[in-house]
């Protein structure tokens, strides 16, 4: 069986259906899917395209043949951020086989030692959480946008782990990664016609002004990831190890002293492209769910009372929330899990490819084309979700009141290339959700309509419209 093809045409000359994917490509392709079914292919340019729009679609291509849907796409722009001077990919985000494969092992080895999942890096989240609710708490109750807030505190966690320190807000290296990181975001997702037509950006008009701002940012992180490399050199002691980078260097030290030398993994060029990806992965999606987490809690007092009671009746004030907490707060942790099912945070995961031909739940996929799962199809489907569009994190406790996780629940996506940074981002979600909570009742700014769930946009998250809250300390 062939794919069905989403129109009875390609779209438009050259774009293909590229026009057509709107500022929220997940809802169009849920239309779409409404008419096509859960395995549909369109065309981003030449490029034919394939949709997995369901749990069955996802479930059969990310697990059921893992390794054939375990490659990520040659497409431009990434192509393009992941390539070093010697003209080879580098890094974690787009390199496959032994250079993917180690990379992956040595950062969640590298992670885990630095303290992921351990109370050494919870007092770093700690800290930064501390950070955040005092600037919270210095609004004394007056409206205000908690976003830039929330983003850099989310922000110094990954800094410390990957550059071993935590910036001062109005540090101006700060200030200028992340509105890099924002802006960069914002450009890859306009970066669909580029994606289908390289050849675009020499044409003047909006794709090469893209084009043009996508390279200087990449310029501009790939110096400070030199510069960041340069210094730990400068400071190197082989004896102790203050974060990502050092670990790296002892690694790449003990390869230059074998036989071999140093191995493709351990170039620098890949250790700058991953410094850049952890940096740009680990900041915004993180920030972004808490921040829907804070409008879902505008939007369900209700459910804000039901944690402040299991707060009160549990931990109480006075101390910080922890990990040991968790076991006693369920209803404050499904809450989690429900905001990250609703806020859909990343809708589309990250663009990946079937390394050779196929045939997914009955239909022939041509070798390498570019796949695309809608997790949102997943999320709100209202097969595998009672009244999927209603916020009730009971869904995720079983009948002893204990969080339970059905198998369909994959915010970080699943198989070979799930999230790396998983572990830390759960971490991180509940400790600084939980010690918001247990130190503000927040509530919509008086006097002013209650911002909308229904206005967002996607970049490479999904993020509301910017909305201001009230946080009355507690
Ligand atoms: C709520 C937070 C996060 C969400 C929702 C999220 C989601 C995702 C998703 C959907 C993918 C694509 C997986 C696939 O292709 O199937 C991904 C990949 C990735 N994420 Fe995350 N992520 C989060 C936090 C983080 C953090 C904190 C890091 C920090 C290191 C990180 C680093 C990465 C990297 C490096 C990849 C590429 C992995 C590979 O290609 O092997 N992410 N993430």
């Amino acid at each position: 069986m062939g794919i069905s093809l989403a129109f009875n045409f390609s779209g438009v000359p050259f774009l293909g259906f590229a026009p057509f994917f709107g500022t929220n490509p997940q809802d169009t392709f849920l239309t779409l899917g409404k008419k096509y079914g859960n395995v549909f292919s369109l065309y981003m340019g030449p490029k034919l395209t394939i949709i997995l729009n369901d749990y069955e679609a996802i479930k059969a291509a990310f697990s059921g043949q893992a390794d054939i849907f375990g490659a990520r796409a040659d497409s431009f722009v990434f192509r393009y951020i992941s390539t070093g001077e010697d003209g080879k990919l580098h890094g974690i985000g787009m390199t496959e086989g032994e250079v993917w494969k180690t990379n992956r092992r040595f950062m969640l080895q590298t992670f885990r030692d630095l303290g992921m999942g351990k109370s050494k890096l919870q007092d770093k989240i700690l800290e930064e959480a501390e950070h955040m609710t005092s600037w919270f708490a210095k609004h004394h109750g007056q409206p205000f946008d908690p976003h830039p807030k929330v983003l850099m505190s989310v922000s110094n966690v990954i800094c410390t782990l990957c550059f071993g320190k935590r910036f001062e807000p109005e540090d101006p290296e700060f200030v200028r990664l992340l509105e890099n990181n924002q802006e960069f975001s914002k450009l890859l997702a306009q970066s669909g016609p580029l994606q289908a037509y390289p050849s675009l950006r020499f044409f003047p008009g909006s794709v090469k002004a893209a084009w043009n701002a996508i390279v200087q940012i990449n310029r501009q992180m790939i110096d400070t990831m030199t510069a960041k490399i340069q210094e730990h050199r400068n400071t190197y002691d082989s004896n102790e190890t203050r974060d990502y980078i050092d670990k790296f260097l002892h690694h790449q030290a003990a390869e230059a002293a074998s036989p071999n030398g140093i191995q493709p993994p351990f170039y620098d060029e890949g250790l700058k492209r991953n410094l850049s990806a952890f940096f740009g992965a680990g900041t915004e999606t993180t920030a972004v769910t808490l921040y829907w987490g804070l409008l879902f809690m505008l939007h369900n007092p209700h459910v804000q009372t039901k944690i402040h009671q299991e707060l009160d009746n549990t931990v109480g004030a006075g101390k910080p929330i922890t990990i040991d907490d968790r076991p006693k707060l369920p209803y404050l942790e499904a809450v989690c899990r429900e905001t990250q099912r609703l806020a859909n945070v990343t809708p589309l995961g990250v663009l990946r490819a079937n390394t050779e031909e196929t045939t997914l739940l009955g239909y022939r996929i041509p070798k390498r084309c570019f796949v695309i799962p809608n997790f949102k199809s997943v999320n709100v489907d209202p097969k595998l979700w009672t009244d999927p569009l209603t916020f009730n994190p009971n869904r995720f406790l079983d009948g002893q009141g204990k969080v339970f996780e059905p198998a369909h629940f994959m915010p970080f996506s699943i198989g070979k290339r799930v999230c790396v940074g998983e572990a830390l981002a759960r971490m991180e979600i509940f400790l600084f959700f939980a010690n918001i909570m247990q130190s503000f009742l927040i509530r919509p700014p008086r006097d002013s309509d209650i911002p909308s769930t229904d206005e967002y946009t996607t970049g490479i998250s999904c993020r509301p419209a910017p909305f201001k809250i009230e946080a009355v300390p507690r």
